[in-house]
């Protein structure tokens, strides 16, 4: 479907040099360490650490894993538990898993540098038109609107345009219709930051804007007609399947059980504890753990927990489980080693919080 340019479009112009000119006039007062020295690599981590997570957030986070590693190389080289612990608590682990890839790529194809080049950099693992634009725009001054849920919303305020921004094809008219109001150099990043400053302290998503202060409430057709909260349009997301799922927290002596989870789909490769699925009573754990080969001592119930996953919610019941021993895996035919569970690690209490990664899905279990 093509998206005609809406008449509002004409404001765009005025609109950015607005925005410019606000951006300009204040000091930076949001503490971003990201923008403090906007190298590709440092825009690149931070761009993908907030895609889904508060600046707020990120700040730490971003300074530790510069801190374990400062460069390209060095993320290509990281083992991959590491990288996991760095990660641990921000959720979206194929986030990190794509950047170590595209590192890798990075590394062997372009001599450890990322790509100035906008459709290169569209090519690596995990980069999209937004973080591609923001690279190119913060660290290489190319003049290209990075659209993100800010940008689109401001957009859509300013020319009271009623397109569902939910869909691909009006971020791309927007996009096209706010490009030629970007200059190349420093300006292009500034702008960029300056949608981005907007949508996070006046043009707000959630409850009323705060036009009073807007550098572009003068120009805002939405606001002009009293309608600011009827944009953006956006269509519904599917509702999240919900799923139960029991955890079992597994202990023997000093050791607690994890394992891995499988390479492909949800939570990929992470560490978990076993955890089976529908919501067991105490009996069904014992009758569950029995017939795995162990012999349980004690089982005591774990505060219950929601997790929320974009797609999926679990529903999550826990059992603290202390057993006599270890199990060994009994002996299985080779059709049942296929679609077997991994094999449990028996980790000391200590080591689980230095070594492993438990995703946050997981981690409202982690013995105290
Ligand atoms: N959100 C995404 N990128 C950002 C940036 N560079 N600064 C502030 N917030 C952001």
């Amino acid at each position: 479907m093509k998206i005609l340019p809406w008449a509002g479009d004409a404001v765009f112009p005025a609109l950015c040099e607005a925005l410019l000119a606000w951006r300009k006039s204040a000091p930076d007062t949001r503490d971003l360490p990201w923008r403090d020295e906007p190298t590709p690599y440092h825009v690149w981590i931070s761009e993908i650490m907030l895609q889904q997570t508060r600046a707020a957030v990120v700040r730490g986070y971003y300074l530790r894993f510069l801190d374990a590693l400062p460069s390209v190389r060095d993320l290509a080289d990281v083992d991959d538990d590491a990288l996991m612990k760095l990660w641990q608590g921000l959720g979206y682990y194929s986030r990190a898993r794509n950047l170590k890839r595209a590192a890798e790529i990075i590394v062997r194809e372009h001599e450890g540098q990322l790509p100035n080049d906008f459709d290169a950099l569209l090519t690596l693992p995990g980069i999209g038109r937004y973080t591609a634009s923001a690279i190119a725009s913060f660290a290489y001054g190319q003049p290209r609107p990075a659209v993100d849920g800010n940008f689109l919303r401001v957009a859509a305020r300013v020319t009271a345009n009623p397109i569902d921004i939910a869909k691909d094809a009006s971020k791309r008219a927007l996009e096209a219709a706010l490009a030629p109001s970007y200059s190349s150099g420093r300006d292009a990043g500034l702008l960029n930051e300056a949608f981005m400053d907007l949508g996070a302290t006046i043009c707000l998503p959630n409850g009323a804007p705060l036009c009073h202060t807007c550098p572009a409430a003068r120009l805002c057709l939405a606001h002009d007609r009293g309608t600011e909260q009827d944009y953006p349009i956006k269509t519904a997301l599917k509702p999240r399947r919900k799923e139960k799922r029991t955890v079992l927290l597994l202990s023997c002596g000093e050791h607690i059980a994890i394992r891995k989870r499988p390479a492909k789909g949800l939570l990929a490769a992470l560490w978990e504890y076993p955890n089976v699925d529908g919501k067991l009573s105490r009996r069904a754990v014992c009758a569950h753990l029995t017939a795995e080969g162990f012999n349980v001592r004690d089982i005591v119930p774990l505060p219950p927990a929601l997790h929320i996953f974009s797609h999926i919610e679990w529903e999550l019941t826990g059992w603290a489980v202390t057993v006599a021993d270890t199990n060994e895996p009994p002996l299985m035919a080779a059709e049942e080693i296929e679609s077997a569970q991994p094999p449990l690690l028996w980790v000391r209490r200590e080591e689980l919080a230095e070594r492993y990664s438990i995703p946050a899905a997981f981690g409202y279990f982690t013995p105290q």
